[in-house]
């Protein structure tokens, strides 16, 4: 391979044959196991396209009611995470809490049986139900409070947001909660998914397949986005700063969170669902004061940056519903994980399921046959060898 072939960031690198989701970033279209994103968000429910994904096809009524059940009876955690939590600084970030739990899980559930598939559903399940409970349980906790058990009565995503808020969400938020987890929940070869992938290569237990991921998935280029986003907001403030706000990060060429895409060359369709929701949230909870600026923000990009397929991702609405929700801005991305996890894991079984460990190659830029030059003659760069 020689230094013209080498692809930066694998753009456009083929890394595996896969039947799970479908991108098409010229028409803004993304199907789940073949089925449009917008007919699932109108129609199914997160668990429902949780299965979906990781299953291959919808359940039946038998199945989902199965299925819903086992979650539901594997939401709690044990109190030695919860105990073992209480123990992480209250400024850490969600996402390293959640990244350290998901981790713990495997001290947990040591056994590793990947050939059986009740051991794989039983990851399955343990991982849909414990993470929503772990994301409320870290919050809760530094606040200074004790973590809210989950509601047998209530589902999935309601239950969660109970167990944040500490109180019964309003059903139309609930389903918004639901439907913003479908959104998220699954998007091809995407840099945590890929982190998935290749830990899962090394057949290694679902724990920590799901813990690498989550460490991905906490950068500002990936999930961190959607809470750069309203920070971005907040600084830019008010619809007649936002010009000049775009202006100065082009001449900067810095990027404008919330924008852009390896995949879409047009908006996002998630973009568009989730913008539809916000104005939902906002005829029954009231408006935000950032959607203006953010409206702005997209016309004013789109005319500086749509010959260059610049256009909002899915992360540049999800914060204003996120917001109206009410959950804090640094619990955004354990969000995006907690849906995430049903496309981490559809990847993680069919990976194990036709596997082969990833070793990709390298091109070598350094030097050959270099000098081991002795320690006392070697000169300290940072004080250009005069010493101190
Ligand atoms: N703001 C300003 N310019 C942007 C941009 C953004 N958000 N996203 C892309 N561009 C510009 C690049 O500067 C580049 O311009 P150039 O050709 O003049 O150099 C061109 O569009 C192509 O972008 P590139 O950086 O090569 O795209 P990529 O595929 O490597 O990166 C992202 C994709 C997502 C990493 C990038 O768009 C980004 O950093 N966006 C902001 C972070 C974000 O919202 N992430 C969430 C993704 S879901």
């Amino acid at each position: 391979m020689t230094i013209g072939e080498f692809k930066p960031g694998l753009e456009g690198v083929p890394a595996t044959l896969s039947n799970i989701s479908f991108v098409d970033g010229q028409n803004g279209v993304l199907e789940y196991r073949g089925i449009p994103i917008d007919v699932l968000a109108q129609q199914s429910t997160f668990l429902e396209t949780a299965y979906l994904l990781i299953w291959g096809q919808l359940p039946t009524q038998l199945e989902l009611a199965e299925f819903e059940h086992e979650i539901q009876y594997h939401r709690r955690i044990k109190y030695r995470i919860r105990d073992m939590m209480k123990c992480f600084p209250e400024s850490g970030h969600p996402m390293d809490a959640l990244q350290a739990s998901a981790a713990a899980l495997g001290l947990f559930y040591a056994r590793r049986d990947l050939d059986n598939p009740a051991y794989i559903r039983g990851a399955v399940v343990r991982l849909l139900a414990k993470i929503p409970t772990m994301v409320a349980a870290f919050q809760l906790i530094r606040k200074g409070n004790d973590p809210v058990q989950p509601n047998d009565n209530l589902s999935y995503s309601a239950n969660f947001l109970y167990m944040l808020n500490e109180q019964q969400p309003d059903s139309i938020a609930a389903r918004i909660m639901d439907i913003c987890l479908i959104l998220h929940a699954e998007h091809t070869i995407n840099a945590s998914t890929f982190s998935a992938m290749v830990t899962a290569s090394t057949l290694t237990d679902p724990y920590a397949v799901v813990a690498s991921a989550v460490g991905t998935l906490a950068g500002p280029l990936h999930g961190g986005a959607s809470e750069e986003v309203i920070l971005m907001l907040e600084q830019i403030g008010s619809v007649d700063r936002v010009e000049a706000f775009v202006d100065q990060k082009i001449a900067q060429k810095s990027k404008i969170m919330g924008f852009g895409h390896r995949v879409y060359k047009v908006k996002d369709p998630r973009a568009t669902i989730l913008q539809k929701l916000v104005e939902q949230l906002f005829e029954k909870f009231g408006r935000d004061e950032y959607y203006d600026v953010a409206t702005t923000l997209e016309h004013v990009v789109a005319d500086r940056m749509g010959h260059k397929g610049v256009y909002p991702n899915v992360d540049f609405y999800s914060g204003l519903v996120y917001r109206k929700l009410g959950i804090p801005t640094d619990l955004f991305t354990p969000v995006f994980a907690i849906s995430r996890v049903a496309g981490w894991l559809a990847h993680w079984k069919e990976q194990i399921g036709e596997n082969r460990i990833f070793r990709p190659t390298q091109i070598y830029t350094g030097s050959h046959n270099s000098p081991y030059v002795p320690i006392k003659e070697r000169i300290d760069s940072s004080t250009n060898g005069l010493g101190t």
